[in-house]
Formats: structure tokens, sequence, C-alpha cells
């Protein structure tokens, strides 16, 4: 695998403090770097394919360069091609070793600030017989993993990490692997996809039941290299998916859409700032992620989706955005899944709007890259926004005139806390400051030079 960037070399470079400012509106059409999500998938299904998986549009930021490097380390090939996708970017050709295929790793799995990398891997380690040790940077070894060992444990695998469970961990996957039926506690993708995961090398039927629907990735994309998969309603508006274990995976193409997480920041950044007009092309438009687009059209922002289309297996479109007075909404607690990583962003737009916006359901926001709710609030109201948290809601009272900034706000390890603040400052009366930029890289590899194509003024503090 031809290594683009390594986790650990970019925090032994130090803090990079970036600084954003308001200026004129921001116009142009861009497209924002692959999904993340999808990313992290088409390395672990391509690599545990049999034959060849050809990826264009993959995101090229260090969480999922971490998935490469960790796929690498159990066997499978991982090849960078610069030009070789048909519109000249960089083709991503991954030779899988087959289900149940993966070598025990010779050293440590060091998966840097990836949450989704690290727990859907651990779901894969869980049902081979090897044993691993997986480590993460500050942010990754804070969040809680006893939402993936304790459903994992149940297939027969052993975990020994630190307090709590958290990483470092070493894993003991499972020599004879028994299928398991789950009804996942929380809304969370991640745990259903690492047990969805772990069902792929156990023989028999892996069931999974998700109260409420999260990010449906991993399905489709299972469905899409030929494994047997089956999504029913259940009871009380549950779903329930089942797997049929050790499926032949078919290594084929996969084109990664635009990740509209991503994309969340320069499309608030052009609802904000007055006269905007941008358009954000190839953005997924999965239905379990489009919670913002819904929310911020509620608001009353201008946001036309042009173009549908399929890729992949994925719903894709373009979005022509354009600046409008918001108003402050109550966002209910059922929206959460689908725009979990959103709130940040949103809580921004709310900060612009007229009258109260209240956001419920956030609990999960707590064990983020950082906890999103507190660096949120405190970040706000350090800009002069009038914020208050009551339990798992998010209370942001909107003046509809622009809030005072002038802060240096930490973003912990937090690229979309860190994305969410230079959003803000492109509207505050006084320029807003973030400690360090460099875990902007984890998701949106060129964000500061993509919101400069586009107009906007973000630069590095010297
Ligand atoms: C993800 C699921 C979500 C999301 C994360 C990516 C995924 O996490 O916040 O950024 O790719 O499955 P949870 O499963 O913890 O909700």
């Amino acid at each position: 695998m031809s290594q683009t960037i390594s986790p650990s070399a970019q925090q032994e470079a130090g803090p990079l403090p970036l600084r954003s400012r308001r200026g004129g509106a921001l116009a142009g059409t861009v497209r924002v770097p692959g999904d993340k999500s999808i990313s992290h998938r088409s390395l672990m299904l391509g690599g545990l394919a049999v034959g060849r998986t050809e990826v264009t549009g993959l995101l090229e930021g260090e969480d999922v360069v971490a998935t490469a490097k960790a796929m690498t380390a159990m066997g499978a090939k991982v090849e960078r091609i610069a030009d070789g996708a048909p519109d000249g970017g960089p083709l991503w050709r991954i030779d899988g070793v087959g289900v149940g295929g993966l070598m025990e790793p010779a050293d440590v799995l060091d998966m840097g600030n990836a949450g989704t990398g690290a727990r859907l891997l651990m779901g894969l380690l869980a049902t081979h017989d090897l044993t691993a040790v997986m480590t993460g940077d500050g942010s990754l070894r804070k969040r809680p993993m006893k939402r993936v060992t304790e459903p994992l444990s149940l297939f027969g695998a052993r975990f020994m990490g630190r307090s709590g469970a958290r990483l470092p961990m070493a894993i003991q996957g499972g020599a004879e692997p028994v299928p398991i039926t789950y009804r996942v506690p929380m809304a969370s993708a991640q745990v259903k996809s690492a047990v969805l995961l772990a069902g792929l090398n156990t023989p028999g039927k892996t069931t999974v039941i998700e109260p409420t629907p999260t990010r449906d990735h991993t399905e489709r994309m299972l469905r899409h290299f030929g494994a047997d998969l089956r999504v029913e309603d259940g009871d009380g508006g549950e779903t329930v998916i089942t797997l049929v274990g050790q499926p032949e995976l078919i290594g084929g193409s996969i084109v990664v859409p635009a990740d509209p997480s991503s994309a969340a920041f320069p499309l608030v950044a052009a609802v904000l700032v007055p006269d905007s007009h941008i358009t954000l092309t190839g953005v997924g438009m999965n239905p379990q992620r489009i919670g913002l687009i819904e929310t911020l059209r509620e608001m009353g922002a201008d946001i036309l989706i042009r173009s549908p289309r399929e890729e992949a297996g994925e719903p894709v479109a373009d979005l022509e955005v354009r600046a409008a007075p918001l108003t402050g909404i109550e966002v209910p607690a059922s929206r959460a899944p689908s725009m979990i990583d959103e709130y940040p962003i949103l809580a921004v737009a709310a900060s612009m709007a007229r009258g109260e916006t209240r956001m419920h359901g956030l609990g999960e926001l707590r064990v983020k890259e950082s906890d999103r709710l507190t660096a949120m609030a405190e970040g706000l109201a350090a800009c002069g926004v009038s914020v208050e948290v009551d339990g798992d809601t998010l209370i942001v009272h909107g003046k509809s005139e622009p809030p005072m900034g002038g802060a240096t706000v930490p973003v912990n390890l937090d690229h979309r806390i860190g994305m969410s603040f230079l959003v803000l400052g492109l509207i505050t009366e006084e320029p807003v400051t973030i400690d360090d930029g460099r875990a902007i890289d984890t998701s949106f590899p060129g964000f500061a030079a993509l919101m400069a194509s586009l107009g906007a003024t973000v630069d590095y503090v010297r």
C-alpha cells in the first residue's frame, strides 16, 4: 500500500491553529471528499472478498488510512494507483483474502482517531482464530468499546482492555464462533455493523435487531458483494437483519459518494453567509444520513436536490444551496440517528436563526471523538451565543444576527468540532480560532483549501 498519511506522524508535528473570518458571499461548485463510513467498509469488505475490488472516490483521510494499514497487516493487498480512476483521480485496488482468511497481525493495530475503523474491525477479528492488539490516539483511547465487546463476546471472542473496555485492547477471536441474535441497545450503526461483520465468518445465521434504523451502508455493501442478507420489519418499528454466514464475497467496483457529513460544513456556510450560492456534487443521500437537510429546510434553508441517481447501491445527488434566513425549531430525538454527526454544525446554524432551536436526544454526542455536547455548549458560549444543556437536550437561543465570536476554541482531537467553529467564524463579528486543526484531516483533508475555493477566509495562524 502506498501510504499517504501516518496518524502518529501528524500528532508529532505539534498543534496547528486555524482562524476564520467574515468575508464576501460564497460561490462555486465543489465535491467534498469521499464518505468516511463507506470508505472504511469498502476496504474491509474488499479485503475479505475473493478477487479484486476497485474503489474510486475513497476518502484519503487519516481514519481510512488506518483501516487500510490494518487490513494490509492482516494479509489483504491494498494498493493506491495515483491517476487510476476514470476521472483521473486515485484508484484503490484491493486483493482480498476471502471470508475467514485474515492473518494474525504481527504488530499493534493503530486505528488513530477512527471509532468506526476500530469497532468494525473488532467485529472482523472476533470470529477469526487469531490474537490482535489494538490502540488509537488520545481520543479513541477514551471511547467506550463495551458496546461492541459485549455482543462480540457472545460469538466466543475474548477481549482484554483497560478499565471500562477501552483501548489499548487485546482481542482473541473465537476459533469456533457461534451465531447470535442481538438487539442493539442504542441507535448505533457501528455496533450493528460490528455484529454483522462478525457474523460473516460464523456458520449459520446471525441476526441483528435494531430498535431505530441507522445508516445501512454495511447491509447495502454486503449485498453488493453477494452476501445473503435479509432486512425485515419486526415488532413495534424494529428492523430485523439476518445474515447467512460464511458467504463467498465477490470483489467488484465501488464508487464512494461525497460524504454528506463533510458536505454539511460548506452547506451550512452557504446558508449562513449572505448572498451565497454554491453547488455540492455527488453527495451521498442515504435516507439515514440526510436528517440535516430535512432540519435545515424546516428552518427555512434553500436547498435543492438535483439529479438524484444511484451509484454502487447508494443514492447520490447534487445539492444547490442559497443563503436564506433561518428560524429556530424543535428537532425531535427521533431524528438523531439520521444526523448524529451533524449536530455541531446544526448548532452553529441555530446560533444565526431567529428564536430558539431545541435539539433533543443527544446523549450519544457525549461519546463521539470528544464530548460534543459540552464542546458545542462551551465553544458557542465563548463566542457570545446564548446556549443551554438540559439533560440530553441542547438549546441554542438564536438572535438572527451574527454572534460576537473572537474566541479560541479547543478542539480536543475532534474534527467536526474544529470545522463547525471555523464555519461559525465566517459570520461572527470577530474571527474565530481553533487551537488545533490537525484532526480535520481524519475526515476532510483539504478542508481549508476547499472553503477558500468558495471564497471563505480560513487561514493558518502563524
Ligand atoms: C458511523 C456510525 C455513527 C457515526 C460515525 C460513523 C458508521 O456512530 O457517528 O461517525 O460508519 O457506522 P455510532 O454507531 O456510534 O452512532
